[in-house]
C-alpha cells in the first residue's frame, strides 16, 4: 500500500474543520447562496438541510479556490503529499475541466500533438479550443470485446518517425474498462523525444493505493495527470483532481492555474470540495484489512455470477469486472440484471462492465445475492460477422481547427457524405473510438462501415435516426 496512507498528518481535514466551525456559528447571512443556510428551502427535501449548512460561499475564513491561502490551500497540499505531486488541485467540474486546463496550459497554439484516438470528448474539445494540430493514434483493441487498449510503443515510435516535432503525447490510462498498458515505456520514449506526457487518468484516482492496483501515471513519470475522484472514490459527482509532476516548470504550472481559473466557476461548491477532501482522507486511512474486505466483496459477487452461468473477466484494475452471458449481448444481460436491481456501469455488444467500490472493513453493504436469469430467453445472437473496424494507425485532420472556426456548416445524409469534411464526431460502440472525427474528410469506406454498424443495431453516437450528419460546406 502507498507509504503515505496511514500517515498521521494525512488524517487531518482542514476544510471540514473550518466549515464545521463556521456552520455552527450563530450568524445572519447577508451573502449568497440564496437558500441562506436552508431557510427558504423545499419542504419536501428536508433531508438536504445538513448538507445546505455546508453549502457556504467564499467568506474570508473559508478561503478562495482560485488563490487559496488558508484551509483550502492546506487541504490541497495534503492531497499533493498523498499523491506525491509537485502540486495538486481540486476540480469542481470533473475531469472535463481538468483535461481542458491540462491541455491548454501545456501547449501553444499550432503545436503538433499525439492523441489517443479513443480519448474522451473533453480532450477533443481542448484540442479544438487550443487550436492544436493533432495526430490521432489508433489504439489496439482487446481480444475479449474489441474495446480500446492503449497505444503501443511501436505505434508511437513509428509516428515519431513521421512527426519528429510533436510536443505532447495525450493518452487515456487506464481505459474506461480498467485496462492498463505499458505507459512507462511510452513515457520513457516521449521523454527522449523531449515530448510532454499528459494523462487522462479519469478512471484511476485509486491507483495511488499501490498493489494490487496498477501503478499510477504520476508514479510512472507523467507530467500532468487528471483524475475523476467521483468515478472511483467516495466523492460527489463532478469532483476531480489535477496533479503536476515534479518536473513541470513554473511557467506551465502558471498557465494551467490560469486555465483552471478561466474554466472553473468563481463560486465553487463547498460540498463538492469537502467531498474531495474526504476522498483523500478515505484513501489515506485505507489499510490492508479494508483492501481485503474490498476484494472479498468483489469475489462473493463473482461466485454469484458463476452460479448464474455468467462468465467474468477481471480487468487490470481489481475494481472493474466484465461479465458476459453465453451468446447474449451485453445490452440484453444488462437489462436482465436491472430487473433484479443490479445497475451496471455500461454494456456493449459483448459484455457488461461492473465497477466495484472501495470498502472499509466496517462498511455495511448489501450481501451479494442469487441472480436469476431466464432459462428460455430468445437468443439474439451476437453477430459474428466481421465488423471490419479499420482506421489507419495515425491520422491528421483535413481541415485545421483554425479553418473550421471560419467555415459554415450544413446537414446532409450519410449517403451523400463521401468527400465532405465532418463537422462532428461519429463514434460506434464498441469500440467507442470515433470512426469519423470533426475536421476529417469522410471516405466511402467509412460510410460503408457506418451503414454496416447501424444494420447490426450497434450504437452509433452522432448519427441520428435519420442517418444525417453535419459537415463543413467548403464551397458555399
Ligand atoms: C476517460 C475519461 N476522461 C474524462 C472523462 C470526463 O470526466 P468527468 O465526468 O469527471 O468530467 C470521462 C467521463 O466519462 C472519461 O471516461
Amino acid at each position: 500500500m502507498n507509504k503515505k496512507t496511514n500517515d498521521e498528518n494525512q488524517h487531518r481535514r482542514p476544510l471540514f474543520e473550518v466549515l464545521n466551525q463556521h456552520r455552527k456559528k450563530e450568524k445572519v447571512s447577508f451573502h449568497v447562496p440564496g437558500h441562506k443556510n436552508g431557510v427558504n428551502w423545499d419542504e419536501q427535501l428536508t433531508s438536504f438541510h445538513t448538507m445546505l449548512s455546508f453549502d457556504q460561499t467564499e467568506v474570508s475564513e473559508l478561503d478562495y479556490l482560485h488563490e487559496p491561502v488558508g484551509a483550502l490551500k492546506e487541504s490541497q497540499d495534503l492531497l499533493g503529499e498523498l499523491y506525491g505531486s509537485k502540486k495538486s488541485y481540486y476540480l469542481i467540474n470533473g475531469s472535463t475541466v481538468g483535461n481542458l486546463a491540462m491541455i491548454m496550459g501545456s501547449t501553444t497554439k499550432g503545436d503538433q500533438v499525439f492523441v489517443d484516438r479513443s480519448c474522451h470528448q473533453s480532450v477533443i474539445h481542448a484540442l479544438e479550443l487550443a487550436e492544436l494540430r493533432p495526430i490521432f493514434l489508433t489504439p489496439e483493441l482487446t481480444e475479449l470485446d474489441e474495446t480500446p487498449l492503449g497505444i503501443t510503443l511501436a505505434r508511437l515510435e513509428e509516428a515519431f518517425e513521421n512527426y519528429p516535432s510533436v510536443t505532447a503525447l495525450i493518452v487515456t490510462y487506464p481505459t474506461y474498462d480498467g485496462m492498463v498498458y505499458p505507459l512507462e515505456e511510452l513515457i520513457a520514449y516521449a521523454r527522449k523525444r523531449k515530448c510532454f506526457v499528459l494523462v487522462d487518468e479519469a478512471h484511476g484516482p485509486h491507483f495511488t493505493l499501490g498493489e494490487p492496483f496498477p501503478v499510477s501515471a504520476l508514479d510512472l513519470g507523467a507530467d500532468v495527470v487528471v483524475q475523476s475522484a467521483h468515478k472511483m472514490l467516495p466523492s460527489l459527482t463532478q469532483t476531480a483532481y489535477l496533479h503536476l509532476g515534479h518536473q513541470v516548470s513554473s511557467l506551465i504550472k502558471h498557465k494551467i492555474e490560469h486555465y483552471l481559473h478561466v474554466f472553473q466557476s468563481s463560486s465553487p461548491s463547498y460540498p463538492l470540495m469537502l467531498s474531495l477532501e474526504y476522498a483523500r482522507y478515505f484513501l489515506a486511512c485505507f489499510n490492508e484489512n479494508d483492501l481485503n474486505a474490498t476484494l472479498a466483496y468483489r469475489d462473493l459477487w463473482k461466485i454469484q455470477f458463476e452460479k448464474a452461468g455468467l462468465k467474468s473477466f477481471q480487468s487490470s484494475d481489481p475494481l472493474k469486472v466484465r461479465v458476459s452471458w453465453g451468446n447474449h449481448s451485453g445490452e440484453v444481460l444488462a437489462a436482465q440484471l436491472e430487473k433484479q436491481g443490479i445497475f451496471s456501469e455500461k454494456a456493449d455488444h459483448f459484455t457488461v462492465l461492473l465497477t466495484f467500490p472501495l470498502l472499509k472493513q466496517t462498511t455495511e453493504v448489501r450481501e451479494p445475492f442469487c441472480i436469476q436469469l431466464p432459462e428460455h430467453l430468445e437468443i439474439k445472437e451476437i453477430e459474428n460477422e466481421e465488423t471490419n473496424f479499420s482506421i489507419a494507425s495515425y491520422t491528421e485532420l483535413d481541415l485545421s481547427y483554425q479553418s473550421q472556426n471560419s467555415s459554415r456548416m450544413k446537414r446532409i445524409l450519410l449517403a451523400d457524405a463521401e468527400g465532405q469534411i465532418a463537422a462532428q464526431n461519429i463514434t460506434p460502440y464498441p469500440p467507442g473510438i470515433p470512426l469519423v472525427l470533426k475536421g476529417e474528410r469522410i471516405t466511402i469506406e467509412q460510410i460503408r462501415q457506418l451503414n454496416h454498424f447501424v444494420k447490426q443495431s450497434m450504437r452509433v453516437v452522432g448519427l441520428g435516426n435519420k442517418m444525417e450528419l453535419t459537415v463543413f460546406s467548403e464551397n458555399d
